[in-house]
């Protein structure tokens, strides 16, 4: 008998590793339908570290469920590493979720086989692809995470930082294009969250594997370049990072935030913004040569004691002398 093992599939260079145009996942359970994602547009390019933020609800797990290829979309479209995600056969999602993405859960637990030792649990997919430099690619794994000394321990005699790390090891094992991480950090402390986190970016400069990440960890904006904030199942704002040197060689960090414009040219303002200014119903636009302004609409105030003034017309009938009316 002859094991075929699909391969990776073919990838088109250039494009960008992650790629998401309106995209929509639609749950209907019992007669009641969730739209987790309305319209999410993302684009990651090849071998950048990007954080996904969100309050709870907002679209950030069922986001990673379509991108490992463990769930479909609804609609829109997706392409990561060059493959389409909507139009994949069930063969080509084996080869995908086997060749082109890793993945991490935050349950420590969830990750690993507990009666194998971190190698045999980094071998596991070597195995399943038949590949036949297992043993250099674990120790390769192995001292990549800086975890050699953990090679045969279970994972209940490892910290969850290094039960992390052997985790990550196990999803790159495959040498993925990406690698998708739901909260790695959640179940950790902080000097093991920033271990963690670092482990994935240091891969992600020695291996080009591109990164995205889940998370509720206010500390993540250290760790990465480029922090996308997700919003009722939509990108909405972001946050990226540049280190600039000054005449003197000094090293200064600079964060710029900005807004995620769709096709249609909907965007929206960050809240802090809209309260600062008491921004609502509707702003006045201007266009200028190089930029648009925003301002609040000073007629809205006239409309309000408008609207006041109509209530108190004596003309109308006062709310209560409706009622007969009805
Ligand atoms: N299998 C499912 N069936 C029905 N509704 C679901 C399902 N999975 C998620 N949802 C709903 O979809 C929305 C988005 O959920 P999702 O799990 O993607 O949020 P999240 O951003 O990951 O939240 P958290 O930070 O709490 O993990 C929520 O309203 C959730 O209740
Ligand atoms: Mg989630």
């Amino acid at each position: 008998m002859t094991l075929h093992t699909p391969h990776a599939p073919p990838r088109e260079e250039s494009a960008p590793d992650i790629l998401c145009e309106d995209l929509v996942r639609i749950y209907s359970t019992e007669g009641i339908e969730v739209q987790a994602l309305q319209g999410l547009s993302l684009r990651v390019d090849s071998g950048d570290v990007v954080a996904l933020v969100g309050a709870s609800g907002s679209g950030k797990s069922t986001l990673l469920g379509i991108l490992s290829g463990l769930d479909t979309p609804t609609g829109g479209r997706a392409r990561v590493a060059g493959v389409d995600l909507l139009s994949m056969t069930r063969r080509q999602r084996v080869a995908y979720q086997r060749h082109s993405v890793g993945f991490v859960w935050q349950q420590t637990s969830r990750n690993l086989m507990p009666f194998l030792s971190a190698a045999e649990n980094i071998a596991l997919p070597l195995v399943i692809t038949s590949r036949r430099d297992r043993s250099e690619r674990v120790a390769e794994l192995l001292d990549l995470l800086d975890i050699a000394d953990c090679r045969d321990r279970r994972p209940a005699e490892l910290s969850g930082g290094q039960q992390q790390r052997v985790a990550i090891a196990t999803a790159l094992a495959n040498t993925p294009s990406v690698l998708l991480a739901d909260e790695p950090t959640g179940e950790l402390d902080e000097a093991m969250s920033a271990e963690v986190l670092e482990a994935m970016r240091d891969a992600s400069e020695r291996l080009g594997v591109t990164v995205l990440i889940v998370t509720h960890d206010p500390t993540i904006a250290e760790h990465v370049r480029r922090t996308v904030q997700i919003r009722d199942g939509r990108t909405s704002t972001e946050v990226l990072r540049r280190t600039l040197v000054d005449e003197s060689g000094q090293q200064r960090t600079v964060s710029q935030e900005y807004t995620v414009i769709d096709r249609a040219g909907r965007l929206q303002l960050p809240g802090s913004h809209v309260e600062r200014l008491a921004l609502r119903d509707r702003v006045r636009l201007e266009l200028e040569d190089d930029h648009v302004g925003v301002w609040p609409d000073e007629d809205s105030s006239d409309d309000d004691d408008l609207r006041e003034d109509d209530f108190r017309d004596e003309n109308r009938p006062a709310p209560d002398q409706t009622e007969g009316l009805r």
